[in-house]
């Protein structure tokens, strides 16, 4: 058989795995104390934020490129700008997202490493605070 390869998308189970990856995500935000500062800097009805990190992460994980579809190029890092992102922020940000990791099943072992290897390289980028002393 030709292509066998399955998509990080597909690995995650699809739409309904990708969803159940940000709504995790989401509510942990809204939860753990770490991430208290980034949760003040979203809206208080997260279903916007919801919303737009599910279509993102459809098409950066190899699904359909819904965010793409309808608000055009990400431009993440211009996006973040009005938010102080630093180390902290970062690092906030990423604790949410591997908790919600962790609690997906996923087969392949070495795909949860490599998104989150990836995930924090595009974190990292979103800096755009000098790091607290
Ligand atoms: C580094 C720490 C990060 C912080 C503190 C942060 C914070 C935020 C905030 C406050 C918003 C606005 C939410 C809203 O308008 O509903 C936002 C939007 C967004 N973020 Fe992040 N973010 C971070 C990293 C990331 C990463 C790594 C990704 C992608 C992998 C990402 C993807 C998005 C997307 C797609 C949006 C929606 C943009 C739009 O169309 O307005 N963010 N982020």
């Amino acid at each position: 058989m030709i292509n066998e390869e399955l998509s990080p998308y597909e690995k995650l189970g699809g739409e309904a795995g990708v969803r159940k990856l940000v709504d995790r995500f989401y509510d942990l935000m809204n939860t753990l104390p770490e991430a208290a500062t980034i949760r003040a800097m979203h809206p208080a009805d997260l279903s916007g934020s919801r919303d737009k990190l599910f279509k993102f992460l459809s098409g950066w994980l190899g699904g359909p490129q819904l965010y793409m579809e309808e608000f055009g190029h990400p431009r993440l890092r211009a996006r973040h700008i009005p938010f102080a992102v630093d180390e902290t922020a970062r690092d906030a940000w990423m604790l949410c997202m591997k908790k919600a990791l962790d609690e997906m099943e996923i087969e392949d072992p070495l795909l949860k490493q490599h998104l989150l290897h990836s995930l924090f390289k595009t974190a990292d980028f979103m800096r755009n605070q000098p790091d607290a002393q």
